[in-house]
């Protein structure tokens, strides 16, 4: 920590200014509506890298179709795939669909309500079981994601870098010592609320903060310099030949990824990276014959060229059409759909747009 330190914050005062402001100004979000463990839990796994905005419906679909944690217990893989569809980091729903098992058959359907048996549970690590603790059952713990470290870091004048997973300790017992013990729930929401509304990642609204006089970073001048992030190393580029593949009868060839990896269990249309730019249709129509045993005929030219920035890398697809000559197995992983079956299965965002641009584009 450079410049002062934590015990010249008055914290009584702090936590007074802080939960004011956020008993008056907190947005009305559907998960602050009740404090059922499982659906704070759900909306939590969901506001891991993803905007509140854009997490709201998601929210609601997924609360309609697993109204309970024995809903999503009991539910297909498939189908809780397909509700979480588009949101990205699919690991986060594999996890929270078998933690939710879990709890079902070791703990008889009820959330954990201690930081050690809630740490247990597959996915869960110490910002989500103190985000559950504190907000469904009032425990005070911490919930220190990247905007309660950005928010911690101004006020606190905290020069650790936060890309480092060591940092997050320091920022984890920062936050423990202006815990507000009488509502954990709303002190930890406030500091949440704080980072997306005013002391946001770049221009914070300080002169509209209602911590202003408690921050170190605004005193100093320091609040756009903080917090210290390094940069990721730079990210790797993948070339990727993809087909949107017809029989006969007008069905659609799709396959279902690995069951680990990247994406895992998603759907997608047939595809594969490409090392090399020469003749793409004569290689794509290869290694179609090498993986599915289809004789295929691919049309001249892409149809669409998609892009698709993950956290460590980019897809760059060129996208093909083509017809399947022969009759081809169907199995667990390889399956032939008709054009209206497709929005059933659960297809990452980029081979939703493949699909979307091959029905704008191709007509027949
Ligand atoms: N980001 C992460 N958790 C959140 C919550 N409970 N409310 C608003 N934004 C959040």
């Amino acid at each position: 920590m450079k410049g002062m330190n934590l015990k010249e914050i008055d914290t009584e005062k702090f936590q007074h200014d802080l939960l004011e402001w956020y008993k008056r100004e907190k947005r009305d979000l559907p998960w602050r509506k009740e404090r059922d463990p499982y659906k704070i839990w759900v909306s939590e796994v969901m506001l891991q890298q993803t905007r509140v905005e854009t997490v709201i419906p998601y929210f609601e679909r997924f609360m309609e179709k697993f109204p309970t944690l024995e809903a999503l217990s009991e539910a297909e893989e498939e189908q809780v795939l397909k509700a979480w569809e588009g949101l990205g980091y699919y690991s986060r729903i594999r996890n929270l669909h078998s933690a939710v098992k879990e709890v079902k058959e070791k703990y008889g359907g009820k959330v954990p309500d201690t930081l050690e048996e809630m740490t247990s549970l597959k996915g869960v690590g110490p910002y989500t079981a103190g985000a559950v603790l504190s907000i469904a059952y009032g425990k005070p713990y911490p919930a220190v994601d990247g905007n309660v470290m950005r928010v911690a870091s101004r006020i606190l004048s905290i020069w650790e870098d936060i890309a480092k997973p060591a940092s997050r300790k320091i920022f984890e017992e920062a936050i423990h010592r202006l815990m507000y013990t009488e509502d954990p729930s709303s002190f930890n929401q406030a500091l949440m609320e704080l980072g997306a509304l005013i002391c946001t990642p770049t221009s914070p609204s300080c002169l509209l903060c209602p911590v202003q006089e408690h921050c170190h970073a605004f005193e100093e001048g320091v609040q756009e310099e903080l917090p210290v992030k390094t940069r990721k190393k730079s990210m790797k580029l993948v070339h990727i030949g993809a087909v949107v593949l017809k029989n006969k009868e007008g069905k659609f060839l799709i396959h279902k990824r690995e069951a680990t990896g990247l994406l895992a269990n998603l759907w997608e249309f047939p595809n594969f990276e490409m090392t090399s730019f020469l003749d793409p249709e004569t290689r794509l129509r290869k290694l179609l014959e090498e993986t599915y045993k289809i004789d295929s005929l691919i049309h001249n030219g892409t149809f669409a060229k998609i892009q698709h920035v993950f956290s460590h890398l980019t897809w760059d697809i060129d996208v093909y059409a083509g017809e399947i000559q022969n009759e081809i197995p169907e199995d667990e992983r390889v399956k032939l759909v008709k054009p209206e079956e497709i929005q059933d299965f659960a297809f990452p965002v980029s081979h939703q747009k493949i699909w979307k641009e091959y029905k704008r584009t191709i007509r027949e």
